[in-house]
């Protein structure tokens, strides 16, 4: 469905949703020219309503991609990844033809950073070279994950904590001595500041709609509040379980020059690793966000 111009003349693109749950692409917006205040803030409108937003055919430099960034919050440098060698707030999101049965950056459902006092708001994914077939992208809404959570799982969810810890890729989903992740991916282990445990509200509050989201993170969420990692366990399943439903999914098909747009404080994402023998490059940046309220 194509809705009509968004935020007025001066803000002329159409939104065309993707999926019932989340995510719409955005077109007749380039990118690579600076936005009028307008269309900055009817882009931003369009991300708190959708969650996800794809804009197609876009020529974006470093520079341009961390522009585009600044229209949605102050371009946050990741820790723990190391950046490009051109510019250190660009990831160069990277699995080569011939790394073969290897994992990927982002390879399991996740946010990013949770394990952060202040996770990152949001991402921008800018895609530079793409597989032929595979390589997908998945985001799950964590809103409307809370407000169809069971019952049980809601009371054991709603005023209480989750840990989450980094180390740096989430304790239970650790690479294997030997094994792990795409060499073109270069994470810095062993950072104390990583691998400690930081608790957030299990349920937060949406700066911007103020609708509540689930904050549970299949990787980095080790247990709830209150309760071992063996309690725990069944729960966090049980809540990934839903979480992940197929009918809070949206799953992006990439060609190269698209820009993903995400929000991080109300969605999970998933990079599928299905590609082997080809090569795939993204570049990603991040805007900051808050500590998580409940
Ligand atoms: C990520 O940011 O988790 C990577 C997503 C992707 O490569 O599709």
């Amino acid at each position: 469905m194509t809705e009509g111009p968004k935020g007025g003349r001066s803000a002329p693109f159409e939104i065309a949703k993707v999926a019932g749950s989340l995510g719409a692409e955005v077109r007749g917006l380039d990118l690579a020219q600076p936005l009028s205040g307008t269309q900055a803030a009817a882009l931003r409108a369009a991300l708190a309503e959708h969650l996800v937003l794809f804009v197609r055919g876009q020529s974006l430099g470093m520079a341009q991609q961390k522009r585009a960034t600044e229209i949605f919050g102050p371009v946050q440098r990741v820790p723990y990844v190391e950046g490009s060698a051109e510019d250190p707030d660009v990831i160069a999101v990277l699995k080569e033809a011939e790394e073969r049965r290897i994992g990927v950056f982002g390879g399991d459902w996740h946010s990013d950073f949770s394990f952060l006092e202040r996770p990152p708001a949001g991402s921008l994914l800018h895609a530079v070279e793409v597989p032929p077939y595979g390589g997908d992208t998945l985001w799950a809404n964590q809103i409307e994950a809370f407000e169809t959570l069971p019952d049980e799982l809601r009371e054991i969810v709603e005023n209480r904590g989750a840990v989450h810890v980094g180390k740096p890729h989430g304790v239970k989903w650790a690479p294997q001595p030997g094994a792990g992740l795409s060499r073109s991916i270069k994470i810095r282990r062993g950072d104390p500041e990583a691998d400690r445990e930081r608790v957030h509200p299990a349920v937060r509050r949406h700066p911007s709609s103020g609708r509540r989201a689930l904050f549970v993170n299949p990787i980095y969420t080790t247990r709830l509040e209150g309760m071992s990692e063996a309690e725990s366990a069944p729960l966090l399943e049980r809540i990934k379980q839903h979480a992940t439903r197929p009918e809070f999914t949206c799953r992006w098909r990439w060609r190269a020059g698209d820009l993903a747009i995400w929000d991080n404080r109300a969605t999970l994402h998933y990079a599928i690793n299905d590609y082997d023998g080809h090569r795939r490059l993204l570049h990603r940046t991040t805007f900051a966000g808050e500590a998580p309220v409940a």
